[in-house]
């Protein structure tokens, strides 16, 4: 029942982008690729989703500002950033050189300058899509009220659709008690697919000094330890709507990818594991071929959704 490996084609079709894999690497954990362009050949990715991206530059916020936990990290980088006019006039240069599509995730503290953003990126070669991020957990204005309440991720989604003909994609938070109302709110507002998971809100205090071990006292949680949480948000999500979801959290190895391609992403980001192994994108993408090949399938697409439930043992 296997196939050759030379017989998958690994590449989707995801919100009107075609991606050569489905595995893109996730933003702030991938830079701009200039680091990773001297690792390996950038092209060999199905995307890559930049560092949030704001109208003005960011100062980010001071350090200490990442730690290490148990399976995971702490960060409250803050969205430290140089601004969309740096991003088109020095970044994207490079990345154009890549045979990949260029996912620029944007950034802001009112719903007009996401739109601004839209606009400006609008036209721009190389960019092929832009992730709406109203999650980040580590800025003082605005994202909680975005990614927390469906309402307000509308309004953002709908003036962002209004001001660009790109695939729109909307990052959502796990910081929440439902995910569907808010995939929903994204499919409502126009969104051509959605991606989760961002960070969980968490802490660390160190017991000797007695205080908080990020200046910024709360950060993002990310890595491994995310990843069920992750799982379980994306399967609800992708049950609650019809555009395609984009898994995220915690994807470290190729059965990891896999588990959310069954769950209902039809492709996946990979974050945290790039600090730690530079290579993993790759090895995923070759897993998952070979996962592909060995059961039989010349497709991702048709193992996205599949998961069932156990069956009861017979008595
Ligand atoms: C250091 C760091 C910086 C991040 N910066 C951003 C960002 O700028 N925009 C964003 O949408 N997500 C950002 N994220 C969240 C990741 O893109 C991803 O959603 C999250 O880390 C979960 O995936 P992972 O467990 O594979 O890392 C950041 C994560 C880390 C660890």
């Amino acid at each position: 029942m296997g196939l050759s490996p030379d017989r998958v084609s690994l590449a989707v079709n995801f919100a009107g982008v075609r991606f050569k894999n489905p595995v893109l690497v996730a933003s702030g954990t991938f830079g701009f690729g200039r680091e990773f362009a001297r690792i390996y050949d950038l092209s060999l990715l199905g995307g890559i989703c930049v560092k949030g991206t704001s109208l003005e530059p960011r100062k980010g916020n001071p350090p200490p500002r990442i730690l290490e936990t148990p399976s995971g990290m702490l960060n409250a980088i803050g969205l430290q950033n140089d601004g969309v006019e740096s991003f088109v006039a020095d970044k994207l240069p490079f990345l154009r050189q890549f045979d990949t599509k260029v996912v620029v995730n944007i950034v802001g503290n009112r719903v007009e300058d996401y739109a601004e953003l839209a606009a400006r990126l609008d036209d721009v070669e190389g960019v092929h899509a832009l992730e709406i991020n109203i999650s980040c957990p580590n800025v003082e204005h605005g994202h909680e009220e975005f990614a927390a309440d469906p309402a307000m991720t509308h309004r953002v989604v709908s003036a962002v659709r209004e001001r660009t003909r790109l695939p729109v994609i909307p990052k959502l938070s796990p910081n929440v008690t439902d995910i569907r109302p808010f995939a929903r709110a994204c499919e409502e507002a126009g969104a051509d697919g959605i991606s989760l998971i961002n960070t969980l809100v968490g802490t660390a205090i160190d017991i000797k000094t007695r205080t908080f071990r990020l200046a910024n006292v709360t950060g993002g949680l990310s890595g491994p330890c995310i990843k069920p949480v992750a799982l379980r948000m994306v399967y609800q999500a992708a049950q609650a709507v019809s555009i395609p979801v984009m898994g995220i959290g915690g994807i470290a190895t190729a059965e990891d990818a896999i588990e959310f391609l069954l769950a209902g992403a039809s492709c996946v980001q990979v974050g945290t594991v790039n600090f730690v192994d530079p290579l993993a994108p790759l090895s995923i993408i070759e897993g998952i071929r070979e996962y592909l090949a060995s059961n039989g399938f010349s497709s991702p697409s048709e193992i996205v959704g599949t998961v069932t439930r156990m069956q009861e043992p017979a008595t």
